[in-house]
């Protein structure tokens, strides 16, 4: 039987908007764009829609995820630094109860004090951190692998 085509939400927290030029020896020189086309392309290999959304405000990201849930059968997310401190969005992905994974360009935990707490983690199934742009092909391969075992 042919499987169902999955629908994955990817957000964007604030400053992946400047991937490329933002502090390229954390982050690289891939661009946001490129990071995108390639999730839709592996999206596509692997029989998922993708819609990608970068917002740099937490009430948009928040507004976003509300209007997409009903759209969406998974959530990938880099919150950026919402990661450390957003209860609001931490509480927005707990209510709209989609399988989330969390993705981090640079390793969080080898970083600065205040980068080491994820408010986030203990409502996505997973993350994927430290391994660059790759690390988005990796957690949406997984978050697949969990929602369609
Ligand atoms: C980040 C790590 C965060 O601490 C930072 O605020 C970001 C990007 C990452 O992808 O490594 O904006 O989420």
């Amino acid at each position: 039987m042919k499987k169902k085509t999955l629908n994955i939400l990817v957000l964007h927290g604030p400053n992946l908007n400047l991937l490329g030029e933002r502090d390229p020896s954390v982050y690289g020189t891939t661009t946001l764009v490129e990071i995108d086309r390639g999730l839709k392309r592996e999206g596509a290999r692997l029989g998922a829609r993708v819609r990608a959304f970068q917002r740099n405000g937490e009430g948009e990201l928040i507004d976003l995820l509300h209007a997409q849930r009903r759209w969406a059968d998974g959530l990938l997310i880099n919150a950026g630094a919402y990661t450390h401190y957003s209860y609001a969005l931490r509480d927005a992905i707990a209510a709209v109860a989609l399988p989330a994974f969390e993705v981090h360009l640079s390793d969080i935990r080898k970083r600065e004090a205040f980068r080491r707490k994820s408010v986030i983690r203990s409502v996505c199934v997973g993350c994927v951190m430290g391994k660059g742009p790759a690390g988005y092909g990796e957690a949406l391969r997984r978050l697949l692998s969990r929602i369609r075992p």
